[in-house]
């Protein structure tokens, strides 16, 4: 189909086109060395897409969500935005919740962020940057909700990096919020919300506790009706 060598048309001869000529013959060579490995690995992948885990991460280049755990393409079902957010009128993100949850059957949905994130680095200062403004206001609206914790740390890049912490918690929340993720509780399927940080620093991701198979771990006001809680509501 139309491209010879999967070259872009329109861009011969510029330096641009030179540019991208490397990607697709970085890409042949990737596409060689999987089959060289396993000469089945594409027909078997075109059968099925059977992801075990979500990951919900952030847009930063540093943080490419497989490589990070190791993971094979059709491992892990992907959605990354700018901070790791999860607003619940974000047509994308739900879209690719709900496919995760009701076609897939993920059992596992990772809200993983990162330390030193820009995106929430910029959402603390009172600087404005335009459209993303808008995305970012949530972590302002986190940061003041936890703010006495927040400036008894003097230090700003731990600051941050305690923001970027606590961002990760209320985001994996944020999920559990959700009438997809309830209604999967309350039919019974199997589905636990975990909450990660990466440090781009050293490579390793810290598991930060975070843990939620049900509505239990939530605040009472974001349950569907249905569920027995036992604080009772
Ligand atoms: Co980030």
């Amino acid at each position: 189909m139309g491209l010879p060598d999967g070259a872009p048309s329109g861009l011969e001869g510029s330096v641009k086109e030179q540019e991208l000529a490397s990607l697709f013959q970085r890409n042949r060579e990737w596409a060689k060395s999987m089959t060289d490995r396993d000469p089945e690995f594409f027909s078997r992948l075109v059968r099925q897409q059977t992801p075990e885990y979500l990951w919900i991460g952030c847009s930063d280049a540093r943080v490419p969500a497989n490589d990070l755990i190791g993971m094979a393409p059709g491992e892990l079902f992907v959605h990354r935005n700018i901070a790791n957010l999860v607003h619940n009128i974000d047509i994308n993100l739900m879209s690719v919740l709900e496919y995760a949850v009701n076609v897939l059957k993920t059992r596992h949905i990772i809200v993983c962020g990162h330390y030193g994130c820009g995106g929430v680095r910029a959402a603390m200062d009172r600087q404005e940057f335009g459209l993303i403004d808008n995305w970012l206001r949530k972590i302002k609206d986190i940061y003041a909700a936890n703010k006495k914790a927040l400036d008894r740390e003097p230090d700003p890049e731990r600051r941050l990096n305690l923001l970027c912490e606590i961002n990760v918690r209320q985001q994996a929340h944020n999920i559990c919020h959700t009438s997809i993720v309830q209604n999967a509780w309350r039919a019974g399927q199997e589905l636990v919300v975990h909450g990660w940080i990466y440090s781009i620093a050293d490579g390793l991701i810290k598991d930060l506790g975070i843990r939620i198979d049900g509505p239990q771990a939530l605040e009472p006001i974001y349950v569907f009706p249905g569920f027995e809680l036992d604080i009772g509501f």
